[in-house]
């Protein structure tokens, strides 16, 4: 056994030297080249969480578990960090807490997503700030069971928030193990993990990866060819969310939950964790980056989408230096954006407010992990009844994620009023380009564009300087008579 070996890494108890191909999924080593059998194969699209296993790393001098998906982490991501798989869970002679409790509320049918539950369960008792039912049930939103209709399953989920509400989270690991949730050997294993290394990927290498979940989603068996750069776990060691010169400055390999429980994010960004439940799943989350999001350039990109009306701006590495390009200049055509082979985004940064007023608004067929017909996001910033600053970025009406950089600028020192708005509902509709297709047809996208507008201006509401809510759609203005007018006009905004 050798921590300090340059590949290594701790499954369950054991710990691994790996030399194979650091582009291989971790479930497929898993399963074919240590024979545990115990994680499924699902859709190996990270949408069923048949595959789910617990991932601990350092993240700011401890030691984090949290549920990943298997089928899209590539080995070169699992480097350096502690995997545990059921086998790693099981108890010598008895079923752990989770497992017993979905024995006994019939949480548990033809069985095929049960090894799923029961880690996303583990890996909420190991995670939780609390344990109450919503938590759990958000710990689960990446499981899919087609049998329970989980009932069964919330009810497993109430037992075992009633054994746990004592545990002393200082202790939590400790705890656990008197629980029966996890065994002793995840502790010792937790005490020696320090002393494991990222490991050593070629620094030039042509493809970056992040989390993967595009790429192993898109080019898993292309992936095994490639020569990557694995920039997650190098990364593991460094502050990456910072505040510098007034900006706050977020590194390019920054998770989206690592983005969303950052305290100085939560700071600026009030209403962060109630935009990130509109973002997939706590499974992809906690590997999914946001620069991976920028180079994907998905026209309906939540977090470009998200990023464009935070006037965010990329610092960009390559061979001749560093350069800066405003996300809303770094979208090209579609799919295609301004990055240079070997180029890599280094970070991403904001202006830091106190606190954003931002909105963020996805229309989608399901609530949550689902792709949007429509995603939009506003901030605003008002003095008096004056508009001062806003940004409005629109997906899924061109073939980039949109900043609507004129209908920004014509509404930058505007009252707001009721012409003022009919006249921005015009704007918009006269710089989106939406396209008929499967997420829904050119008219639907449009009257969407301008309701989820509306929406914004409806949810933004600012405080005075006595502290008092503003409402900043003065009382006068009849929303529901825009909508009407508009719709009597098939959609169009010139009401
Ligand atoms: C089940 C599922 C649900 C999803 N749900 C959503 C959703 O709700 N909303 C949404 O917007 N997306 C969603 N996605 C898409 C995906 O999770 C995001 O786009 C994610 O942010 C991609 O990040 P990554 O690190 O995993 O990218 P990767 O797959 O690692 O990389 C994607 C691309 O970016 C490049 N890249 C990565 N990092 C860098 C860097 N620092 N510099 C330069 N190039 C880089 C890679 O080379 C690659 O071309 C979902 C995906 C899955 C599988
Ligand atoms: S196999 Fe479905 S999420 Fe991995
Ligand atoms: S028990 Fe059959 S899929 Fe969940």
């Amino acid at each position: 056994m050798n921590p300090q070996s340059a590949n290594g890494f701790w499954l369950n108890d054991s710990f691994i030297e790996f030399n194979g191909n650091l582009n291989m999924t971790l479930l497929d080593f898993l399963r074919y080249s240590q024979n545990l059998r115990g994680t499924k194969i699902g859709c190996r699209e990270g949408d069923c969480g048949a595959c789910v296993v617990i991932q601990g790393k350092f993240s700011n001098g401890n030691i984090k578990y949290q549920q990943i998906v298997s089928c899209l982490t590539p080995m070169g991501n699992v480097i350096g960090t502690h995997i545990l798989t059921i086998e790693g869970i099981n108890l010598p002679n008895q079923l752990t807490l989770p497992q017993k409790s979905l024995m006994e509320t019939g949480g548990t049918q033809c069985g095929f997503c049960t090894v799923g539950f029961i880690i996303s369960l583990t890996a909420y008792c190991m995670n939780a700030n609390e344990f109450n039912r919503e938590n759990a049930i958000k710990a689960i939103d990446g499981n899919i069971c087609r049998c329970t209709g989980y009932k069964s399953i919330i009810r497993a989920i109430d037992i075992i928030n009633s054994k746990l509400q004592e545990i002393d989270l200082n202790h939590r690991l400790e705890q656990l193990v008197q629980a029966n949730v996890i065994p002793i050997s995840v502790i010792k294993v937790a005490k020696q993990m320090e002393r494991i290394s990222p490991p050593s990927t070629n620094s030039n290498a042509s493809t970056v990866v992040g989390g993967g979940t595009d790429l192993f989603v898109m080019k898993r068996l292309e992936m095994l060819d490639k020569d990557a750069r694995y920039i997650l776990p190098l990364s593991m060691s460094e502050e990456k969310i910072i505040e510098r010169d007034g900006n706050i400055v977020v590194h390019g390999s920054t998770t989206v939950t690592e983005f969303v429980e950052s305290p100085l994010i939560q700071q600026t960004i009030p209403n962060i964790k109630k935009i990130a439940k509109l973002i997939s799943s706590t499974p992809i989350r906690n590997i999914a980056t946001i620069a991976g999001n920028f180079v994907n350039a998905s026209p309906i990109g939540d977090l470009s989408i998200l990023f464009l009306a935070l006037d965010a701006v990329l610092e960009i590495k390559g061979q001749e230096g560093i350069r800066q390009v405003p996300l809303k200049d770094f979208f090209l055509q579609y799919r295609k954006v301004d990055l240079k082979k070997n180029e890599t985004i280094q970070y991403v940064s904001f202006k830091k407010k106190n606190p954003w007023h931002l909105n963020f608004e996805k229309i989608s067929k399901r609530t949550h992990l689902d792709i949007a017909s429509v995603n939009s996001a506003m901030s605003l910033e008002i003095e008096g009844d004056t508009i001062k600053e806003i940004h409005l970025s629109v997906g899924g009406v061109k073939e980039i994620p949109l900043y609507l950089s004129r209908t920004n600028q014509f509404l930058a020192g505007k009252k707001i009023d009721q012409n003022t708005i009919i006249q921005a509902l015009e704007q918009i509709q006269n710089e989106i380009k939406p396209i008929s297709d499967i997420r829904g047809n050119e008219l639907y996208k449009r009257s969407l564009a301008s309701n989820l507008f509306i929406s914004h201006l409806m949810e933004l509401s600012v405080l005075d300087d006595k502290n008092q809510i503003v409402q900043i759609i003065p009382q006068s203005i009849k929303i529901s008579e825009i909508h009407h007018s508009r719709q009597a006009n098939g959609g169009k905004a010139n009401a």
